[in-house]
C-alpha cells in the first residue's frame, strides 16, 4: 500500500513546510499553512517514453485563435482562445468573472464551436436562469455542475471535439487522488496541472476561473499563474458599475492590457470609449479637478484626479488617497514646497481618482500637481485641458512614454490643450500633435505652479 503522505503548504504562496508554523518562511504570511495529506504534488506521470527533440525551423503553424467577439475580452486574450492553451481568469467573489465567461462562452457558442462549461458553485438550473438574463438562451452550450475532475475527464474522453472549456471555479474541483479539501493549494494545482495538460493534448482551450482575496493573496489560483498561458484578472469597484480586466500575463499576445466592461441588468457591456465613461460625470470649472492623459497598457485613457484642501484641526494632517499612491503623494508635496514654494503641509489633503479606478503610472504626477496648486489657489484648471508628466525630486518634468497616443485620446474626445514635458532634443522628430490641441511644453514644475499665481 502506498504511504499517505502528510505535507505542510502555505495556503497563499504553495511552498512546503517540513512542518506546521505561524507564519509561512517562504513568503512570510501568518496563519497560512495548512496540513494536506495525500501523493504529494501533481501526478507523476508525464507522457509516454522517451523524449522527443526538434530543430528550431518549423512551427509556422501559428495556434488557431477563437474569437469570443466581445472585444474587449480578445483585446486581453491577444485576439480570441488559443486552441490547446490555458488561461487563468482570476477576481474577487461577486465581481462578475461567472457573467463574463457565460457570455463568452456563449458567443463561441454561437459560432459553431462546441463549448462545454462546468460549474462547481452553481446547479444548471441557476446558469440558465442566468442565460436568459443575459439574454443568450438559444445557443447550444453544453452546461454541466459538477466538481469531480475524474467525470469531467471522463466526460471529455468521449470525443466530439471539444473546443473551449469553462471550470468555474478552479477551488471547487476536486482531484480523487488527494485527500485534502477543494480549494486547498495542493488540489488546486493538481486539478489544474490535469485539465491544462488535457488542453493541450486535446487541442481545446480551458479557461479556469479563479477566486481571489481582496488584499491579492491569492488561496489557490496563485500556484497556477505560472502554469497557464495567460492571466487576466477581473476587478472594479463594487460601489461602481465598470468593471476591468486586466492582462497580467499573456504568451501569446501582449499584456498590460485592459478590456473595460459596463455591468447592466442584462450582463456586461463593452466599454468601446472608456475615457468617455470615467469624465462622463466631471463638473467643468471646479478649483482642485484635473484630468490625465493616462495609458493602460496600449490603450489611452483619461482620468479625472481631485485634490481637496482643508484647514488641519491641529495635530499630524489628514492626507487621504484613493486611486494613488499615499507616498507618491507625499513625495509630489515635499517637491512643490521645497522647489516651488507651494506649502501645503498644514493642510488636510484629499486625493481622489474619480471613478474608482487605480493609478499606477508616474505620468499622473503633473496631473495631481495641476490639481493641488488648483486647489491651493481656488482657481479651477481649464476644463478642456489635459496633463501627463512625471516629476523628478528637484521639480523636473520628466517625458513619459507615448505621449502622442495620449495627446491623439485627448483630442478624440473634444480637449483643447494639453501639458506636458518639454521634448529633448533626442535625434529631432517632431511630435505629431493632433490638430487643434494647444501644446504647453514644461520643464520644471514651477512653470505649472505659476500659472495659478499661488
Ligand atoms: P457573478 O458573475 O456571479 O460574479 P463571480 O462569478 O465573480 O462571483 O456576478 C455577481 C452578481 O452580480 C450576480 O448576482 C449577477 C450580478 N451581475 C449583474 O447583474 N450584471 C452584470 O453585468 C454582472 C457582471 C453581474
Ligand atoms: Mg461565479
Amino acid at each position: 500500500m502506498a504511504k499517505v503522505s502528510t505535507r505542510f503548504v502555505c495556503q497563499a504562496c504553495g511552498a512546503i513546510a517540513p512542518r506546521w508554523a505561524g507564519k509561512c518562511e517562504a513568503c512570510g504570511a501568518w496563519n497560512t499553512i495548512v496540513e494536506e495529506a495525500g501523493a504529494a504534488g501533481p501526478p507523476r506521470r508525464l507522457g509516454g517514453a522517451g523524449l522527443t527533440v526538434a530543430g528550431l525551423d518549423g512551427g509556422a503553424t501559428v495556434p488557431p485563435r477563437l474569437p469570443t467577439t466581445l472585444a474587449e475580452l480578445d483585446r486581453g486574450l491577444g485576439g480570441g482562445f488559443v486552441a490547446g492553451s490555458a488561461v487563468l481568469v482570476g477576481g474577487d467573489p461577486g465581481i462578475g468573472k461567472s457573467t463574463l465567461l457565460l457570455q463568452a462562452a456563449a458567443r463561441v457558442a454561437a459560432a459553431g464551436r462546441t463549448v462545454l462549461y462546468v460549474s462547481g458553485e452553481e446547479s444548471v438550473d441557476q446558469i440558465q436562469l442566468r442565460a436568459r438574463r443575459l439574454g443568450v438562451q438559444g445557443v447550444q452550450l453544453a452546461l454541466a455542475a459538477s466538481t469531480d475532475l475524474a467525470a469531467i475527464k471522463a466526460h471529455i474522453g468521449k470525443g466530439g471535439g471539444l473546443d473551449v472549456l469553462v471550470i468555474d471555479s478552479i477551488q471547487t474541483m476536486a482531484v480523487d487522488t488527494l485527500d485534502s479539501a477543494p480549494g486547498t493549494v495542493g488540489q488546486v494545482r493538481a486539478a489544474g496541472f490535469e485539465l491544462i495538460r488535457l488542453a493541450k493534448t486535446r487541442g481545446f482551450a480551458v479557461v479556469l476561473v479563479g477566486h481571489v482575496t481582496k488584499d491579492g493573496a491569492v488561496a489557490g489560483p496563485r500556484v497556477l499563474e505560472h502554469m497557464v498561458d495567460a492571466v487576466l484578472y477581473f476587478e472594479g469597484d463594487r460601489g461602481h458599475q465598470f468593471r476591468i480586466l486586466r492582462g497580467v500575463k499573456n504568451r501569446f499576445g501582449a499584456t498590460d492590457e485592459i478590456g473595460v466592461f459596463e455591468m447592466t441588468e442584462r450582463g456586461l457591456a463593452e466599454v468601446a470609449n472608456p475615457s468617455a465613461l470615467f469624465l462622463a460625470e466631471r463638473r467643468g470649472h471646479v478649483a482642485g479637478s484635473a484630468v490625465f492623459a493616462g495609458l493602460e497598457g496600449s490603450r489611452p485613457l483619461l482620468l479625472e484626479v481631485q485634490a481637496l484642501l482643508a484647514t488641519g484641526q491641529g495635530g499630524t494632517p489628514r492626507r487621504a488617497v484613493v486611486g494613488w499612491d499615499a507616498g507618491r503623494l507625499a513625495m509630489l508635496l515635499a517637491v512643490l514646497e521645497a522647489r516651488c514654494g507651494l506649502r501645503l503641509g498644514a493642510h488636510d489633503i484629499y486625493l481622489n481618482v474619480a471613478g474608482g479606478l487605480r493609478i499606477t503610472e508616474p505620468a499622473a504626477d503633473l496631473a495631481v500637481a495641476a490639481a493641488l496648486a488648483s486647489a491651493a489657489a481656488n482657481q479651477p484648471t481649464r476644463p478642456d485641458e489635459v496633463f501627463f508628466g512625471e516629476i523628478g525630486l528637484s521639480g523636473e518634468i520628466r517625458q513619459v512614454a507615448q505621449a502622442e497616443a495620449r495627446l491623439k485620446e485627448a483630442a478624440k474626445l473634444g480637449f483643447a490643450a494639453a501639458s506636458l514635458p518639454r521634448r529633448v532634443a533626442r535625434g529631432g522628430g517632431k511630435l505629431a500633435a493632433p490638430e487643434g490641441l494647444m501644446l504647453t511644453e514644461m520643464g520644471h514644475l514651477t512653470e505649472l505652479v505659476g500659472r495659478f499665481g499661488a
